[in-house]
């Protein structure tokens, strides 16, 4: 059986005023029957970790370097979020591959080394617009597991989320029919190579709001969500995991 997840990325926002959200959250959710995991950015987490230390809620960072340490301004790595305090990192994410031309060779050594330190991976995969439209959506999350996740992946480290780019703050989602084609194909995928697939999270991601939680969590194969406006108020994210846990 796999523990329903609920993440919040907040990308790059966030200020240390955003930690009485954190604390709301938690206050929120003290015996939640799913697992709550918020990214924040790097600035916030170790306080971020010391706001939640009393709650179930994990912290985890958005992106890490596949060095332990080194001449790399500006980055952080896999360690760096471990020695924080942070259980998971996110890596892939389509703004990450877009905006810095990150290769899923690149995502999968950052996914190996934060899995050598104990981090539990997210790993992004999800089709462009005109991928979809030209019918070639399977054809590009195969080849984007196929390179971004390690052969170290397990049921414990490793979550695949599915974020199709055009849905991410738009307003859009794919139909309920579409979300389970590419859920149901990654399973199959990942059971190919890991013998324990069947207990890999697989996460949607993308315009996830109160009003449309409940349908996506009760599409087959979906495990979760990673959400991102949707996750920076308990507002908004509240419900979402109330969601989350109704569909169990
Ligand atoms: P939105 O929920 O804002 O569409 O963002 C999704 C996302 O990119 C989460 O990683």
């Amino acid at each position: 059986m796999r523990r329903k997840l609920a993440a919040g990325n907040w990308k790059m926002n966030g200020t240390r005023a955003a930690l009485g959200t954190l604390e709301a959250l938690s206050r929120a959710h003290t015996t939640p029957s799913v697992d709550i995991l918020i990214c924040p950015p790097a600035t916030l987490l170790a306080a971020a970790v010391e706001a939640v230390a009393a709650f179930p809620l994990a912290i985890g960072g958005q992106d890490c370097h596949a060095e332990t340490s080194g001449a790399h301004t500006g980055d952080i790595s896999a360690e760096m979020l471990h020695d924080a305090g942070a259980s998971a990192v996110i890596l892939g994410h389509s703004e990450r591959r877009e905006a810095y031309g990150e290769t899923s060779e690149t995502v999968r050594a950052k996914a190996k080394a934060a899995q050598a330190t104990g981090l539990m991976t997210l790993i992004c995969v999800g089709e462009s617009l005109a991928q979809r439209e030209a019918e070639n959506t399977l054809d590009i999350i195969g080849a984007q597991l196929a390179l971004s996740v390690p052969d170290t992946s397990t049921a414990q480290n490793c979550v695949i989320a599915y974020e199709p780019c055009w849905a991410i703050g738009t307003g859009l989602t794919p139909t309920p029919e579409q979300i389970a084609e590419v859920h149901g194909f990654m399973r199959t995928t990942l059971a190919a190579r890991f013998a324990d697939a069947d207990g890999m999270r697989l996460l949607y991601g993308g315009s996830v709001k109160p009003a449309n939680a409940a349908e996506i969590f009760g599409i087959g194969d979906v495990d979760g969500a990673l959400v991102g406006g949707g996750s920076l108020t308990p507002r908004d994210f509240s419900p979402i995991i109330n969601a989350l846990e109704s569909a169990l």
